[in-house]
Formats: C-alpha cells, sequence, structure tokens
C-alpha cells in the first residue's frame, strides 16, 4: 500500500510516499481503507519533535519527557502520521461485532497516527464510529479530534450554559473551529479570537464576533465573559481575569505549571477559577460529536484537499499561515468516494 513516512524529524521534505506492506487485521480488528485524514496541530509538531523544547512545548514538562520518549529521541518511532481518519472498513476480524465489511466510518487515532496511508488495521475499541450520513468522507476526516476534545472540555470542564458569553482564544484550529460551533450549540454567545487570515473562517463556524489577536488584545476589550477557553494557553490569567464576569472561568486546553497552580490557588479561594483540563478523546465523545453533526451543528469548512503524495505541500500550506479552513489529505479522490 502508499503511505507516507517520515524516517528523521525535520521540515515538510522528510514526508515521503513509499510503497509498504498492507496490514492484515488480527480476530479482534478492523482493515480501514482510508479515504481522508488531516493536517492537524500534532502532525506538524510530531514532524519536527527533535527541534521542540519544553518551552515551546504548551503542556508541563513531564508531558514534554513523556512524548519524546514516546515518539523518539532522535528519529521518529511512530513512522506514519495523521491523527484523524474517514474510510470504509474492508474486512472485519471475526471477534468483531461493531463493523462489518463496506461500513463507512471516522475516527481519532492520537498518538498512534497511522492516516497518511491507503489502509490501518484498528482494534475494534477504536476511537472509530459510523461516518456522519450528512458528510463527505473529506469532510469527516477534518474533525474528529477537535470535536471530541472541545465536546468533553467544554461540556464536562467549562460548564457551559445557554445564554452563556464564552470567548475561544484559538477559534480557528481544530479544537477551536469545534468549539465555536459546539458552544453555539449549547445556546451561548460566542466570540472567537484567531489570526487575520482565519476571522471569515470563525465568522462562518458561526461565531457571533470575532477578534484578530494580532490586533487586539481581547483582555482590553471591556467585554466580560462566563467562560475563556484558551485552546494553546497563550493568555496569563492576572490578564484575563478582569474579563470574566463573577465566578467566570478560565479553561486551558494547554498549560504549564504556572496554570496549574493558579489552578490549586483559585479552588481555594476567589469566585474566578482557573481550570486545566486534559480529554480522555475517547469513544463517547466521537458519538456525541457525530449527533451534532447529522443534527447539522457542526459542520466541517474545507479551504484544501491535497491528494496524499502532496502531504509534504499541505504540511507546507498549513504552516506557512495560509490556511483559511480545514485540510484534507485524499486518499481516495473524492469523486471516487
Ligand atoms: N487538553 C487536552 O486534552 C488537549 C488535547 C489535545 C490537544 N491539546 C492541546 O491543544 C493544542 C492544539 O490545539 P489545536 O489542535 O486546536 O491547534 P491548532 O489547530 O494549531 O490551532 C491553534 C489555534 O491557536 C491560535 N493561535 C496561534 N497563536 C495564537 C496567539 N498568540 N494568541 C491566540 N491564539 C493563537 C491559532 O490561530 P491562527 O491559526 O488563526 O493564527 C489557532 O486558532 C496543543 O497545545 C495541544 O497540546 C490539549
Amino acid at each position: 500500500m502508499k503511505a507516507i513516512l517520515y524516517k528523521e524529524y525535520g521540515p515538510p521534505d522528510v514526508l515521503h510516499l513509499e510503497d509498504i506492506a498492507k496490514p492484515a487485521p488480527k480476530e479482534n480488528e478492523v482493515l480501514v481503507r482510508i479515504h481522508a485524514s488531516s493536517v492537524g496541530y500534532g502532525d506538524i509538531l510530531a514532524r519536527k519533535f527533535k527541534d521542540v523544547s519544553p518551552s515551546e512545548f504548551n503542556m508541563p514538562f513531564p508531558l514534554w519527557f513523556i512524548s519524546k520518549f514516546y515518539f523518539g529521541l532522535n528519529e521518529p518511532k511512530v513512522k506514519i502520521l495523521g491523527s484523524e481518519i474517514s474510510g470504509m472498513i474492508e474486512a472485519a476480524g471475526k471477534d468483531v461485532t461493531r463493523f462489518k465489511a463496506g461500513d463507512p466510518v471516522f475516527g481519532y487515532l492520537g498518538q498512534s497516527m497511522g492516516g497518511y496511508a491507503e489502509y490501518i488495521c484498528l482494534p475494534e475499541n477504536a476511537v472509530l464510529a459510523a461516518k456522519p450520513a450528512n458528510m463527505t468522507y473529506e469532510e469527516a476526516a477534518v474533525i474528529p479530534m477537535g470535536a471530541i476534545m472541545a465536546l468533553h472540555l467544554l461540556w464536562e470542564k467549562g460548564n457551559i450554559q445557554p445564554g452563556h458569553k464564552v470567548l475561544i482564544n484559538g477559534a480557528s484550529g481544530g479544537i477551536g473551529s469545534a468549539a465555536v460551533q459546539i458552544a453555539k450549540s449549547y445556546g451561548a454567545e460566542v466570540t472567537g479570537v484567531c489570526g487575520t487570515a482565519r476571522l471569515e473562517f470563525v465568522k462562518s463556524l458561526g461565531a457571533d464576533k470575532v477578534i484578530d489577536y494580532t490586533k487586539q488584545d481581547f483582555t482590553r476589550s471591556g467585554e466580560t465573559y462566563d467562560l475563556i477557553f484558551d485552546v494553546l494557553g497563550r493568555s496569563s490569567f492576572p490578564d484575563t481575569k478582569s474579563s470574566l464576569k463573577e465566578n467566570g472561568r478560565c479553561l486551558y486546553a494547554s498549560f504549564k505549571s504556572r496554570q496549574l497552580l493558579q489552578m490549586l490557588s483559585t479552588s481555594i479561594s476567589g469566585s474566578k477559577k482557573v481550570i486545566c483540563a486534559l480529554a480522555p478523546g475517547g469513544l463517547e465523545d466521537l458519538l456525541s460529536a457525530k449527533e451534532l453533526i447529522e443534527a447539522g451543528k457542526i459542520k466541517s469548512i474545507i479551504d484544501k484537499s491535497f491528494p496524499l503524495e502532496q502531504t509534504a505541500q499541505a504540511h507546507r500550506y498549513v504552516e506557512d499561515g495560509h490556511k483559511k479552513g480545514h485540510i484534507v489529505i485524499s486518499v481516495v479522490a473524492e469523486e471516487h468516494t
């Protein structure tokens, strides 16, 4: 089968097409014919992980350390990137009951990745579900990671309620673009913060207001929010505090020790809270995301679709700041799906 491999860390050019053996499913596994994958934050980070210092890593040092060993110190251990997929079940092992050959599916592969390939074998209990009926394979491939992270964090940790004023810092990314739509579906009034090139994208996701972080500091706008959801953890709590309403929450999807200490201190005193949380990224959240998609509450807005063999160009396009929406890696051309 064709796959995009990388055998050394580095710029997009380290990604190259190879012919490798097609995997065969074990008794509890399914073989998925991948139709599409995506380019996300994790793919770009993993591609150049050797050069990512603890300070550039948006999480506490122990997680950097663990990830460094997981992905490989000097050369990549995970050889095929791509953490989101859509595709069709081609074969199912004899113990598999959830899927059968011919089922269209979408899913999240987490850190084990493997989406930039024609086939992947996954255990039946992977984060894999029936593809939403109202989405193409390409549309379904760019949603899973962001939707399952945003769903868990907003719902379980953000205590989001209808009528809440919510600000999403990082609204144009994988998690933020889903968070904008999920917060709207809960009946919140949503302000999305992103860079200049992606303002229209965030508006088209349904944000009531958008703020360009290159031109305006949202903490100085005078607006106050029930919830500030900071995806990259770029805002500082002392600054955002004045932008929170009484009992407001600042929810960090990315955080360092400083925010963990602020979470501890605000849990003891004060009405405004800091919450740092990791989402499990599980099947339940993918199934909830599927329901929201089929109810028309979450959509994909695809900027560009690159064929598998142009994965390096796709990475370069994202890294150079050109993307204006979701980016697809197309493994099976859409007209054939
Ligand atoms: N807590 C968890 O369970 C969990 C799970 C998965 C991932 N994460 C973390 O989430 C992060 C990745 O999120 P993602 O996949 O959504 O990333 P992404 O797709 O790269 O999006 C990043 C977002 O941040 C925005 N941004 C960049 N610089 C900014 C700045 N200075 N101020 C404000 N916004 C800025 C980007 O805006 P523009 O592109 O428009 O400039 C974009 O909207 C990582 O740090 C990862 O560790 C956490």
